[in-house]
């Protein structure tokens, strides 16, 4: 669908891929349309309601518990509440398991959602595949996942990256991209922003629909792990709307129970060899706050030794050289960062600003309000700051950069695209960004990660190239 459109844009693009060299880092002058991204009508294919009476729609599922042996599933009916059970099996066994769960039900100015269930299946196998069915009793959906192995510090495992992504024809792109990566993502990061629904009129919530079934094709069979961002608060008091993350927290639940956090906004999970921190953005994180104190409990708690790979993911990027939402991450960097130099995170994820960008490893933990020291400075200690919220919403691109590029961004380039972080042991995790234009297989930006607990040495990629 829309072919001809995509024909349009890829005639109107002017292929010259050459770096430049600025300061170290690189702006890529890869040219392409300015035409802003358009959201798909709502009669496109991609939107389609399951045939059948109440058939389940929007089928999504994310990781259920902290070390992956549960997985939540969720779907919406909109006939009659139906049925909120669960029938899975694995491929090895013949014996059909049933899950119950629970379905909730919201209100949003004059939008009346449908009856959204959320079932978790609990004490699954490790690496095994698992076949389940929903809309039992009315139409049944089949679909299936495959669980992580069990967590340990030489596990690979392979993460997908998306942010930002909405659902524009660019946003199918991006999506038809990941799913055809050749490196094939087990699991998405996905750094908030989802719909995009609040900005339409009353923030038609129609919107959050179209979009869980424009998605499904991927996150019904492997888990979407959340982060929300600023299009998820629709707090909207001009039309009463006064519940920020009503939409959002009704129709995707994340295990936030199972690391002690308090609201599920900000959580952790390990998979794999990877310990993840979802970070709130938009929920209180100064000193004193649930947020701040969670955070605290929650670092010296990472065991590098059963998960090297210590991951970050945020809305609002920290480090982010675009002249949109410039220093919007600013308040709570100075907060957080001198933890994750501390404890040595290995890279953090953000989206937000509709571009890409990756920083190089740099801290700015200096200043204490009266030396004066605030640039930031290269520290083997620090993440590597990717931003990634280049999904193809219908705001379109974030073109416009500050001049001179600052020395800690080693690439930025404003295009569509996905990510993929492949670990491989507790040393190495090869990463690569990949943007839409390309084809499936070519990697616009690569990296080589060396792990900060394992393997500690200088893995900048400017300094050796140049
Ligand atoms: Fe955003």
């Amino acid at each position: 669908m829309g072919s001809m459109g995509f024909k349009v844009l890829v005639f109107g693009l002017f292929l010259v891929n050459v770096a430049v060299l600025c300061n170290g880092g690189s702006t890529s002058t890869f040219v392409r349309s300015v035409e802003k991204a358009v959201d798909m009508p709502l009669d496109s294919d991609v939107f389609a309601v399951p045939s059948g009476y109440n058939a389940p729609q929007q089928v999504h599922i994310t990781q259920g518990d902290l070390e992956g042996k549960a997985v939540i599933v969720s779907w919406v009916t909109e006939d009659e509440p139906g049925s909120s059970k669960v029938r899975y099996w694995s491929e090895n066994s013949k014996q059909k398991k049933i899950a119950k769960g629970i379905f909730v039900t919201y209100r949003y100015f004059n939008y009346s959602s449908g009856y959204i269930h959320h079932c978790t299946i609990k004490n699954l196998e490790h690496n095994t595949k698992y076949y389940y069915e929903v809309g039992i009793t009315h139409t049944t959906r089949q679909f299936w996942f495959v669980t992580p192995p069990q967590v340990g510090p030489d596990v690979p495992y392979t993460f997908g990256l998306i942010g930002d992504l909405g659902q524009s024809f660019d946003s199918n792109k991006t999506l038809t991209h990941y799913e055809k990566n050749p490196t094939k993502g087990q699991t998405v990061l996905f750094v908030g922003d989802l719909s995009y629904a609040d900005n339409y009129p009353n923030h038609d919530n129609v919107r959050w629909d179209t979009w869980a079934r424009f998605v499904e094709r991927s996150v019904a069979y492997q888990p979407w792990i959340w982060v929300a961002g600023n299009h998820e608060i629709d707090f909207a008091p001009e039309i009463g709307e006064t519940v920020p993350f009503k939409p959002y927290s009704h129709r995707y639940h994340v295990p936030y129970k199972a690391s002690n956090s308090t609201q599920p906004f900000w959580y952790s999970i390990k998979r794999a060899s990877a310990h993840i921190i979802v970070l709130a953005s938009y929920s209180a994180y100064g000193k004193y706050t649930p947020q701040y104190k969670w955070l605290e409990q929650e670092l010296p708690k990472v065991n590098r030794t059963e998960t090297p790979w210590l991951i970050v993911l945020m809305h609002s990027p920290w480090y982010n050289s675009y002249n949109y939402h410039y220093m919007e991450g600013e308040s709570m960097r100075v907060m957080y960062e001198p933890w994750f130099v501390q404890y040595k995170v290995d890279v953090v994820f953000a989206g937000h600003v509709h571009a890409y960008e990756r920083s190089e490893r740099v801290s700015n933990v200096a200043y204490n309000i009266v030396n004066g020291i605030c640039t930031p400075v290269k520290d083997q200690s620090a993440p590597v700051y990717i931003t990634i919220g280049d999904g193809g919403n219908l705001e379109g691109l974030a073109t416009n950069m500050t001049e001179p590029q600052p020395a800690y961004s080693a690439y930025r380039e404003a295009s569509f695209g996905h990510a993929i972080f492949d670990i491989k042991n507790r040393t190495h995790a090869y990463y690569a960004w990949h943007r839409n234009q390309d084809g499936y297989a070519v990697e616009a930006d690569k990296m080589w990660f060396f792990n900060r607990f394992w393997h500690p040495i200088d893995d900048s990629t400017t300094h050796s190239s140049h």
